[in-house]
């Protein structure tokens, strides 16, 4: 069922961290920084970047679903050039993704003063640069941290997916089978009424907090300059993030891990996993299958409202073992544990 997005003009750190960061609840923050749609608009956000290098590569969900490798040449450019190109082709699919966002832009926007509350992890940012029509594949983040997205130029349709909903979206690793993209406004809609989702209309100059592991799809209604802030991943996560693979089991488990207040079941979650890790392993794959099928059983333990179910284990088990580009990103993680 459609959620209602909490939105405000402005909040405090303190209150943002007890009524949004902690109990994982989206909020909506309008006009955060001062913007137009206007062209002058437009120039004053290239100029922000200057002839800074960026990459521009496809949108990785192709290279999966082509079932070839991850790996992209990626064209060199600035912003500007890349906006230059988006104006004379306008269905270009090209994007800049997760891009470091230079200094000297965080320097000129600022770093929001939300982001230093939780005082763990360290803080990145990653600028989004896409045409209209494009899009973001409903995913969830590989870095378990909480996210502030901030909107520069241009339109965005923000959805966004409780965590408890994986086991509806046909999850494969951390991407959803689920194409929003190639669905009208409507289909998506009535395909997420199953689940607790959001949607939102990000306008320039507002920010949009994303809880971390919450699924995100996101649809460029212009052609979209954005910037965000991820932050606040406590240590255990920080390990998982740097040593597992991700799935809907691990996405679940790190969920819990960042909300609770048991240390007694954070230690007893933290050895299970590291005692799985630790052990050989024939394959990658198997490596894979082994720790995700404890990472099932501590969700069924340790998350009350999991509702993980067998299908899930098998059918993305062998999108894996089936589509070589996924095969690549699982024994990247384990390759080095096998015998
Ligand atoms: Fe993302």
């Amino acid at each position: 069922m459609q959620q209602v997005i909490t939105t405000t003009h402005t909040i405090d750190s303190e209150s943002f961290i007890q009524s949004f960061l902690n109990p994982h609840q989206p909020l909506l923050i309008k006009a955060y920084a001062p913007a137009s749609t206007s062209k002058k608009q437009l120039q004053s956000v290239v100029s922000l970047f200057g002839s800074h290098p960026m990459q521009v590569k496809i949108p990785y969900i192709e290279q999966l679903q082509a079932q070839s490798s991850l790996e992209q040449n990626p064209e060199v450019m600035s912003l500007e050039d890349f906006i230059v190109r988006l104006e004379q082709s306008p269905s270009c699919r090209q994007c800049m993704v997760e891009e470091p966002t230079p200094a000297s832009v965080l320097e000129q926007i600022g770093i929001p003063d939300l982001t230093w509350g939780r005082g763990v992890g360290e803080l990145v940012s990653n600028t989004f640069v896409a045409g209209k029509g494009n899009h973001a594949q409903l995913h969830f983040d590989c870095d378990q941290r909480h996210v502030l997205l901030m909107q520069l130029f241009g339109r965005k349709r923000v959805f966004l997916i409780h965590p408890k909903d994986s086991p509806k979206l046909l999850p494969v690793l951390n991407q959803s089978w689920w194409m929003l993209q190639n669905m009208a406004l409507d289909c998506k809609r009535h395909l997420l009424s199953s689940c607790e989702y959001w949607e939102v209309e990000l306008e320039p100059g507002d920010m949009i907090y994303i809880p971390m592991m919450f699924w995100h799809h996101i649809d460029y209604l212009d052609t979209g300059v954005s910037v965000n802030f991820r932050f606040g991943n406590r240590p255990e996560n920080t390990f998982i993030s740097e040593h597992l693979h991700r799935d809907s089991f691990i996405q679940r488990l790190s969920l819990f891990l960042d909300s609770t207040d048991d240390d007694l079941a954070r230690q007893a979650i933290m050895t299970a996993l590291k005692e799985r890790l630790s052990e050989s392993y024939s394959s990658a794959f198997e490596a894979y299958s082994c720790i995700r099928q404890r990472a099932s059983e501590l969700c069924q333990l340790y998350c009350e409202d999991w509702s993980g179910e067998q299908f899930v284990l098998d059918y993305e088990e062998s999108m894996v073992r089936g589509t070589p580009a996924l095969m690549r990103i699982i024994q990247g993680f384990y390759q080095g544990r096998v015998e």
